[in-house]
């Protein structure tokens, strides 16, 4: 399973590159605005430290306008996806945009039917939101769960990007159905490192390890 980092902040994503697991970068209009630098100058250096996907999103709302703001978009760097959420005019643009080449990520996807109508369309990414159905009381992994078969069923090359990511116990679940993608906040990533044992284990070692003749 590939990680991205869900955030626009250029210190978590720098420290996540030095882990040595990432795989691209998610942003949205919410992270982009808890950030001080300049939308196109932190484009470029978010690009510039991660080579995968990055993700920045349209906020065009009919399909001529999408379709202009992402060859803008994807013009600053050559890794940069572009979001564009699940609507009609969405589903226009992402088919021309997919015949142009931009990958596109299709975002706010709430509904399987949803999910099969962006990969027909072309989309490069779909990304089903798993917390905030979670916080409707909807099983969000279910939607991924069947995501992944209509996917697999007919062998679209849309690759899915489990998103809205709120625990570790999601990213594990996210593995286990075969997921292709968890797009993961810096937080949630740094949990995923640590277990009591582990840190038991080295105290142990280590307090032995200065009573060893050496
Ligand atoms: O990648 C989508 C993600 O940023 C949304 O997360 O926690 O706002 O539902 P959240």
């Amino acid at each position: 399973m590939k990680f991205f980092i869900d955030t626009a902040n250029l210190e978590e994503i720098r420290e996540a590159a030095g882990w040595g697991i990432l795989d691209g970068v998610t942003t949205n209009p919410t992270l982009v605005a808890r950030e001080k630098t300049a939308f196109a100058d932190l484009v470029a250096e978010i690009c510039r430290v991660v080579p995968g996907p990055v993700s920045v999103e349209c906020v065009a709302s009919e399909a001529g306008p999408i379709v202009e703001e992402a060859r803008r978009l994807a013009a600053m760097a050559p890794n940069i996806a572009v979001k564009i959420p699940l609507t009609r005019e969405g589903l226009k643009a992402t088919r021309t945009l997919a015949q142009e080449g931009i990958k596109v990520n299709t975002t706010l996807v709430f509904s399987t039917a949803q999910a099969l109508l962006a990969a027909k369309a072309g989309s490069r990414f779909v990304s089903p939101f798993i917390g905030r159905l979670d916080d409707i009381s909807q099983e969000g992994m279910d939607l991924v769960r069947e995501i992944l078969t209509v996917f697999e069923n007919y062998r679209f090359q849309a690759e899915v990007i489990v998103a809205s990511i709120r625990h570790p116990r999601h990213v594990i679940e996210a593995a286990l159905l075969g997921a292709h993608i968890a797009t993961v906040p810096f937080a949630v990533l740094e949990k995923l490192f640590h277990h009591p044992l582990t840190d038991i284990g080295i105290d142990k070692f280590l307090k032995d390890w200065g009573r060893a003749v050496k």
